[in-house]
């Protein structure tokens, strides 16, 4: 459908290059506008606005993902003119300001697959949590763990206290505005089944926190970014990876996954590594 209403206003080409980095977040459509294409920006929005019944506003990134908080610049293209919006995934519901705290609807698959690891009464520390997405689909999913949710991003904090609470999960999902390492060390020692790293582009600068807030055994689900020319390659690399990344402590890398392609030849991974504490 997008692809239709594209083509009324670019050629094949160009409506291709819009497509592939096109994403809708509640009734909010990021679109990345490739240079060449700079002068049709309003004419792609409004076209995208016109046609695509569920979205209310229209903006384009207007810088890379970057920063510690992992938020990107947008451009105001076209509709109402406001960042905050909500998202429905799996039976849950989030608020999300896609200005001024990360969000991806790209990860959905992967926040089901960690859901359906945990086991029961589990506490789980999320050191990256975001709006916390993957800390309240796991609750909602799981009712007797408990998902410590750590962000240094005062604004993902306070949507991850609100959508606890829209969630009805506010008793399980615990959020901690703090660097994760500071956290762990102050209040989260050895509490932990189960530990997520999902900060993909620094996540080995935290292998010693991760390991320091499970208890003697737990799981780490250790992301990164790996180059590699095709999805298999990217999984051996990603298992070589994580190997490396947890080769101080006693370990077993259970399960690689492989998320999504973040660029070219660059791939997003998950690796499931199982920690023995001496
Ligand atoms: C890639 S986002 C992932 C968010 C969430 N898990 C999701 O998938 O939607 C990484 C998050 O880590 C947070 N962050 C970055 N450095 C941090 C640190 N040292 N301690 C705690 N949070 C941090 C950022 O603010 C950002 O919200």
């Amino acid at each position: 459908m997008l692809k239709n209403v594209l083509a009324s206003v670019l050629d094949a080409e160009e409506a291709a290059q819009v497509y592939s980095a096109f994403d809708q977040v509640g009734d909010i459509v990021v679109i990345k506008i490739p240079d060449g294409l700079a002068g049709k920006k309003t004419v792609i929005a409004q076209a995208i606005l016109a046609n695509v019944k569920t979205a209310k506003a229209v903006f384009a990134q207007a810088s890379a993902v970057r920063g510690d908080f992992r938020v990107r610049d947008l451009e105001f293209l076209a509709g109402e003119n406001r960042t905050v919006t909500e998202y429905k995934e799996h039976g849950c519901r989030f608020k999300v300001d896609v200005a001024r705290a990360y969000f991806s609807p790209r990860l959905s698959t992967e926040r089901q697959r960690i859901a359906s690891l945990v086991g029961e009464g589990e506490t789980i520390v999320n050191m990256f949590a975001g709006v916390g997405t993957y800390s309240i689909i796991i609750a909602k999913a799981n009712k007797t763990c408990r998902v410590y949710s750590i962000d240094s991003n005062p604004v993902a904090n306070e949507l991850c206290i609100e959508n606890a609470r829209l969630n009805k999960v506010s008793d399980r999902v615990i959020p901690v505005c703090a660097d994760a390492t500071s956290a762990i060390r102050d209040q989260l020692t050895g509490v932990a089944d189960r530990v997520l790293m999902p900060l993909p582009e620094r996540a080995k600068e935290f292998i010693a926190p991760a390991v320091a807030a499970l208890k003697e055994k737990g799981v780490v689900h250790y992301f990164a970014h790996v180059r590699a020319d095709s999805k298999k390659h990217a999984k051996e690399l990603g298992e070589k990876d994580a190997h490396e990344a947890f080769k101080d402590y006693e370990h077993d890398v259970t399960e690689t996954t492989v998320v999504r392609e973040v660029g070219p030849r660059v791939y997003q991974i998950v690796a499931d590594v199982t920690v023995t504490k001496a």
